[in-house]
């Protein structure tokens, strides 16, 4: 890994083994980009990567150069109204009203390891060793503008983190209307983008298309990150598959407005933006004034959807989530929610507790209502204060009682919500975001916090802190259940109501890192009414988060299989609950249940007393399985083996550090007579390795798929002609053996030799 500073030509080479990333200063002071991707040996020159061509109609910098126009060079940080004509990285105005920029190089500085950005969740080092950060240096004059790109190269895997400073070294006050943490301009577009869209209970499903000339984008104005549209991106250069081909992925480690950007102009260039959705953004700089944009991470590979993911994984999994809960196989939880809404008793709850205590669940998560008077949605929000009525000794009679019983206890919370049916919200009617004179529109009847001032963060915090310190809490969900209108805030001077949504997040990562500081063992689950707030800035603080309200075993598969091309299993919130389910009222296995939510963090959401015998016993074996295999699950390789976006069955696996050890997880989602044959190829084995595979299947009895799959076979069969999944099921007189929505866990093991 290095970075290689060419002075003489102005140029900057980021590399490690697996990327190239160059850029150099240009002939009228700013950053062009020259090559971003597969590593590439150094040269003394690269000015030819330039390509300035004379073409008509161009609107041209120099009087001397007919070919020199910024609308036909790739740059680093773009800006608009100076013979470039895309979509810019930043737009500042000036107090005469100006708009035009120009940032022209000063300096630059190399710091080992990596800086932290103050306030923002971002990924991290641990030893100097383990990245390299290059600084540069730019300045608008006339503007007193001085402007910081800042790299960091990682040693390890093709991975590029960007991020831009502005400071404001002038005497005028600046308005900042575009600040966008990523510019990258790609010489071509020969690729598909997928972008991870969806809605509530249907989050992050991939959507592809052929990148065209134009601009497409995907973005929230939601105030969160959103579950329609998730801020990661993937070009793909066809046909680059799960195993193979090239794709750059860009994530923003970011909760609020965001926006994901390609825009292809008519030579057929690329430029990709991302950051902080520009509609709606003002930040006011007065002298001496600094701003800050969230960090954006480029992963560059040659080797497939699967490794360009199985990159993210690592980085978000090691250096971007924090703390005690990091690297530990995280506990088997029961969570009351779906087993009993805001209808239970203290009593109730600890009979669902013994129940799962009893199954070897090792968590109690007592979900929302047990505050204020919350006996519905319409009250109790902001109102962090047992109710005592449903909990005679308090939260931490309740959570004694579990530790008693040998669970321990978690709790949720929704820090940034008021009902105005509450006495925060009749103490403080001013604490919240809305428009003087206009309409306060409600969510789920509830209002949002102004997030943005701090004595509103500084009483939550003083609230939760009272609970958590009071009773033996070793798990918090965090929620987050409405979107953000009417942002204006009643502490803020108009010329700064711009700066709202993102101080808003900035007032809940301050939350989030009060919090977790104070109560270091803490886990802490993030949660938007499921998945709507599923984004790197939210792993920085919590761990893990609830993927989806959508506890349907066939849809969640779906939602998994998309949410993993970015985020680790180990963070993803995955729980069995009950059939027919209450989101579809679809009736699935409750091996399939499990089977799907065994590949994420692992948990209940149902009352295990109304289970049968047989079921409950069911239920212990699959506490057990997850176990025994929670560290493989949890922190192994992911492969994605076959998208249930592509047909009946979808596949997926994990595999052991040293390769000795994997899970398959198969799933159909309808079953049919006499049905073709099938293989399954696996991905990331040992091709020398001779493997034992048990079948944990769905067979009552019956020949075919366990015999010609289980047994030994060595890797490379698995891998090249692939694993027998053939069914022989539902034939006239075979019996019932699958059934609709059917799934199976192979287990390989490598035999000791
Ligand atoms: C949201 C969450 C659920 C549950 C409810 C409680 O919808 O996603 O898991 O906590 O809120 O109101």
């Amino acid at each position: 890994m290095g970075i290689i500073i060419n002075n003489k030509k102005d140029t900057f080479h980021l590399c490690n083994q697996e990327i190239s990333y160059i850029m150099t200063v240009l002939p009228n002071g700013q950053m062009g980009q020259l090559y971003f991707g597969k590593r590439i040996r150094d040269r003394e020159d690269f000015s030819y990567l330039l390509e300035t061509i004379g073409r008509p109609m161009a609107s041209c910098v120099f009087d001397t150069d007919k070919a020199y126009s910024m609308e036909h060079i790739k740059q680093e940080y773009g800006v608009f109204g100076a013979t470039d004509y895309r979509m810019p990285a930043a737009e500042v105005i000036q107090e005469n009203g100006n708009r035009v920029s120009e940032f022209c190089f000063r300096d630059y500085r190399v710091e080992p390891g990596k800086p932290k950005l103050p306030g923002l969740p971002a990924t991290y080092t641990e030893k100097e060793d383990e990245a390299e950060t290059l600084v540069i240096g730019l300045e608008d004059e006339r503007a007193g503008l001085r402007l910081e790109l800042m790299y960091t190269v990682f040693a390890k895997g093709g991975i590029i983190a960007r991020s831009a400073r502005f400071l404001n070294r002038g005497e005028q006050n600046l308005r900042l209307t575009t600040a966008m943490s990523l510019c990258l301009d790609l010489p071509d577009s020969g690729y598909d983008w997928i972008q991870f869209s969806g809605a509530w209970a249907r989050e992050r499903q991939p959507k592809v298309r052929r990148l065209e000339q134009g601009i497409q984008s995907v973005g929230s104005l939601r105030g969160h990150s959103s579950h329609n549209h998730n801020p990661f991106l993937i070009l793909k250069r066809p046909p680059a598959d799960g195993s193979q081909g090239e794709a750059v992925g860009f994530s923003l480690v970011y909760s609020g407005n965001f926006l994901a950007q390609a825009e292809v102009d008519t030579y057929d260039t690329t430029r990709i933006l991302m950051g902080i959705h520009p509609h709606g953004f003002e930040w006011k700089l007065e002298p001496g004034g600094e701003f800050q944009t969230p960090e954006a991470v480029i992963v560059y590979t040659d080797r497939g959807l699967n490794h360009l993911s199985q990159t993210f994984h690592r980085l978000y999994r090691k250096r971007l989530a924090r703390g005690y809960w990091r690297d530990r196989e995280r506990p088997i939880l029961i969570n009351n929610w779906e087993a009993t809404y805001f209808d239970f008793t203290e009593d109730k709850l600890l009979e669902i507790a013994e129940k799962a205590r009893e199954c070897g669940v090792e968590l109690f998560v007592l979900d929302d209502g047990w505050f204020g008077r919350r006996s519905s949605e319409h009250s109790g929000l902001g109102d962090w204060i047992a109710n005592s009525e449903r909990l005679p000794d308090g939260i931490a009679g309740l959570a004694q009682r579990m530790e008693d019983m040998g669970m321990k206890f978690g709790l949720w919370f929704e820090p940034e919500m008021v009902n105005p049916d509450s006495d925060l919200y009749r103490a403080h009617p001013d604490w919240i975001l809305s428009a003087p004179g206009y309409r306060r529109s409600h969510g789920r009847y509830q209002y949002v916090l102004d997030f943005s001032r701090r004595e509103v963060v500084d009483h939550i915090f003083g609230m939760m802190e009272k609970i958590l310190s009071g009773a033996k809490v070793s798990y918090v969900k965090w929620d987050m259940n409405r979107s953000i209108t009417e942002c204006y805030s009643a502490a803020l001077p108009a010329d700064r109501q711009g700066e709202v949504y993102h101080r808003y997040i900035l007032g809940v990562y301050d939350l989030y890192e009060k919090l977790t500081e104070r109560f270091p063992h803490v886990l802490f689950e993030s949660c938007a009414s499921g998945g709507g707030r599923f984004d790197p800035g939210m792993l920085y603080y919590a761990p893990q988060a609830w993927t989806s309200d959508d506890t349907d075993a066939v849809e969640r598969v779906k939602i998994q299989y998309g949410t993993s091309y970015c985020y680790p299993i180990s963070s993803m919130g995955s729980h069995v609950s009950i059939a027919p389910n209450h989101q579809l009222n679809r009736s699935t296995p409750l091996r399939t249940r499990a089977n799907t939510a065994y590949f994420g963090t692992f948990g209940y959401e149902l009352n295990l007393n109304l289970l049968s015998e047989g079921e409950q016993a069911q239920v212990k074996e699959q506490v057990c399985f997850m176990k025994k295999y929670r560290r493989l699950i949890q922190f192994g390789t992911f492969y994605r083996l076959q998208s249930p976006f592509d047909g009946n069955t979808a596949a997926w696996m994990v595999v052991s550090g040293d390769r000795r050890e994997a899970l398959v997880g198969w799933y159909r989602t309808l079953v049919g007579v006499n049905m073709p044959y099938t293989r399954l190829r696996l991905q990331g084995l040992d091709p020398g390795l001779e493997y034992h595979v048990e079948v944990q299947g769905s067979y009552v009895e019956g020949p075919s798929v366990h015999e010609a799959a289980a047994g030994m076979h060595y890797g490379d069969e698995l891998m090249y002609l692939g694993l027998i999944t053939t069914d022989g099921s539902s034939g006239e007189n075979e019996g019932l053996q699958s059934c609709d929505f059917d799934s199976r866990i192979y287990i390989l093991k490598a035999n000791d030799r």
